[in-house]
């Protein structure tokens, strides 16, 4: 006797050369897509959003860090990074849509970068996390 196909597998169809990922598909059949239209029919899953989100504080003082001539550094952008001031990823994986500031030390020296995220002269610190705004502000929470 043959048995049907397991409803719950991927499907993956090859057409002209091409291949075809359909999805994970549900019991029912219905794809297990998020609804996207308004329709609220299954529509494209996506990675990140139209609009990105908002940076948050990550702490209300700069970091102090001996950058080294040359090398390069990813400023964490997002705040949700958990090796401040410096990216882990946690941009990408949370989905923010906000990418990390890449630079290169143009000399060796101690410098102290934003961890506040909103300095007006990213990497570094300005003294912006000196103002009300900030010191009211929650650390986690966008300003
Ligand atoms: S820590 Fe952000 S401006 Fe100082």
């Amino acid at each position: 006797m043959k048995s049907l196909p397991n409803p719950k597998l991927t499907v993956l169809m090859v057409s002209w050369g091409k291949v075809l990922l359909s999805g994970v598909r549900s019991a029912s059949g219905e794809g297990n897509l998020p609804p996207t239209k308004a329709s609220g029919k299954p529509g494209r899953a996506r990675w990140f959003p139209r609009i990105p989100a908002r940076s948050v504080v990550a702490l209300k003082t700069p970091i102090k860090v001996e950058l080294v001539e040359g090398k390069t550094y990813r400023w964490c952008v997002c705040g949700r990074s958990k090796k401040q001031p410096f990216c882990d990823g946690s941009h990408f994986f949370q989905r923010t849509g906000l990418s990390p500031l890449k630079f290169k030390a143009q000399e060796t020296r101690t410098v102290a970068l934003c961890t506040c995220k909103a300095t007006q002269r990213p990497p570094y610190c300005d003294g912006t996390h000196r103002s009300e705004r900030v010191q009211k502000a929650e650390v986690g929470s966008p300003l």
